[in-house]
């Protein structure tokens, strides 16, 4: 199946860039060109909501495939056409229901079974290095996509892994050093779906929704812009986007629906809320379905985070409109853009295509699921400490502040000596967001294995972050795996990790893409 033609462009000239141009081409507001020739391809609309069924292959196989990071053109609002990043794909091997074309313009949907090995041929057709990491995916270092991993210009490599963990969703985007920002940004993100006998067997609905959140700033000429004029709150769009389209209304018929929500947006944060007051109710977290589904009245979702919803909107009128909204709440950082972080907006209208009938169950009990405890941590007494804080000595006229991570900005390989793990051993880590002067929160993401959020807890009396706190805490769900969490200003969360068995390279790091950029990344090594 091929979902674009692999383009003819010859990629431009290599220049590795310094932290220092990142910063300046950020603090510039540069439209990002483009330098290849529009190859005419069109983009695809949601045409009124696609809900594909589930398609749970019990039995895992091979699924080989082509994956070309390359620019293009697409038809992303009226007028002229905008120049992108995309992946274009073709499958070479394995069941056609293991790849499929992606929501909108991002890369293929990959939806594998358990057990699945994957082979991935993968070529970078951009004039600047990249790479694929597997988010959420728990693989080998060497096939994980680290910053030092990564594939010059018109470079190739194959990724190759067996996926081996429960069925949920994950993600794939570029991770180069200094470059995911700009590159995600862009277009290159496309969803990693696992699936399993365990959700086979749960009362998940059979149809599903991806619905990938991203903002974005268009210029003259429907160009992307991208830069973050503070230098620290990082790229935020005024046009918010599901699925390559803003505002779009998805057709529902009647009948239970699992939508799977991706923040795929650099920096922005949503509070997502149903604009008639019907609680959210949450079904999976980030890489893995929740023991029990859990309501929430909003739902905090970060860049990198995902979420699983069960909407029924069997017992509404036919053409009923129902949106999804994301509330006002306050990050200390706003940014510069006209929607500002913490603005309240519309994301998408879903509407009703068929008469009233009986909404289903609500869905209950999920998959199995073990609750590591703080007694079963081999540092119970003694977390692990990975702080986040502020550079301003080391790089002062790079970043004012630069976001840090550990203490430290990231470098290549550089390791502190806390930042060795043993593998397959169940530590507590800890992550305070406690810093003083500027706050903003933070969401942290760790490569490699899952974990579990053991508690959160307020460390500094300031009165202002507390009443922001109070204004999304309730949003947070932590009963189940996670793989990122949002650390909000004066906050210390506590989480409990058991080490990939993986041993090697692998990194931590803030998924506001522009604070990873600057540095707010730090290396793991595995042993
Ligand atoms: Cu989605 Cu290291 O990130
Ligand atoms: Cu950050």
């Amino acid at each position: 199946m091929i979902n674009a033609p692999e383009p003819s462009g010859q990629p431009g000239a290599f220049a590795k860039l310094s932290r220092r141009d990142v910063l300046k081409l950020a603090g510039s507001a540069a439209t990002l060109a483009v330098g290849a020739a529009a190859i005419g391809v069109g983009g695809r609309a949601l045409a009124g909501g696609v809900v594909e069924p589930l398609n749970v292959k019990p039995t895992p196989g091979l699924l080989r495939f082509r994956l070309t990071a390359t620019p293009a053109f697409v038809q992303m609002r009226p007028g002229a056409m905008t120049a992108v990043w995309r992946f274009r794909y073709r499958l070479l091997e394995g069941d056609g229901s293991y790849l499929t074309p992606g929501p909108g313009f991002m890369g293929p949907t990959i939806r594998v079974p358990r057990g699945t090995r994957v082979i991935c041929d993968y070529s970078n057709n951009l004039s600047e290095i990249s790479n694929v990491h597997w988010h959420g995916l728990d693989i080998p270092a060497d096939q994980d996509g680290h910053p030092k991993d990564f594939v010059e210009p018109g470079g190739t490599r194959r990724y190759d892994f067996v996926v081996d963990q429960p069925a949920g969703t994950c993600w794939y985007h570029p991770h180069p050093d200094m470059r995911t920002g700009p590159q995600v940004y862009m277009g290159l993100a496309g969803l990693f779906i696992v699936t399993d006998k365990e959700e086979a067997k749960s009362r998940l609905p059979q149809r599903e929704l991806a619905l990938v959140l991203q903002d974005r700033q268009f210029g003259a000429g429907n160009g992307l812009v991208y830069g973050d004029p503070s230098g620290v709150v990082g790229m935020l769009g005024n046009v918010v986007q599901v699925n390559g389209e803003q505002l779009p209304t998805l057709a529902l018929a009647a009948g239970p629906v699992r939508l799977r929500l991706l923040n795929a947006s650099n920096s922005r944060i949503y509070k997502l809320a149903l604009s008639d007051g019907t609680p959210l109710t949450v079904v999976g977290t980030d890489n893995a379905v929740l023991p029990t589904a859990v309501n929430r009245g909003y739902l905090m979702l970060s860049p990198g985070e995902r979420a699983d919803v069960w909407l029924d909107l069997s017992a509404r009128a036919n053409s009923e409109v129902l949106t999804l909204r994301s509330l006002s709440f306050n990050p200390f950082m706003m940014g510069s853009s006209s929607l500002v972080n913490g603005a309240a907006f519309d994301v998408c209208r879903f509407q009703t295509s068929t008469a009233p009938t009986t909404p289903a169950a609500a869905p209950g009990a999920l998959v199995p699921f073990e609750a590591y405890t703080l007694a079963g941590a081999s540092n119970a007494a003694n977390p692990r400490l990975y702080p986040i804080g502020r550079d301003t000595t080391t790089n002062p006229d790079l970043c004012q502040p630069c976001w840090t991570l550990n203490g430290v900005l990231y470098t290549l390989t550089g390791l502190e000596s806390n930042e060795t793990v043993p593998a397959d051993t169940l530590e507590v880590l800890q992550v305070d967001n406690a810093a003083n002067g500027p706050v903003m929160p933070h969401p942290i993401h760790f490569h490699g294995r899952a974990f579990q959020v053991l508690s959160r807890a307020r460390v500094t009396g300031n009165s202002s972050t507390q009443t922001s706190y109070n204004g999304v805490k309730d949003g947070f769900v932590d009963s189940g795996w996670k793989d990122t969490v949002l650390v909000w200003p004066g906050e210390r969360v506590q989480v409990l990790m058991k080490w990939t068995t993986h041993r090697g390279l692998f990194v931590y790091h803030c998924h506001n893409l522009e604070h990873e950029d600057m540095g707010m990344m730090r290396n793991l090594l595995v042993v």
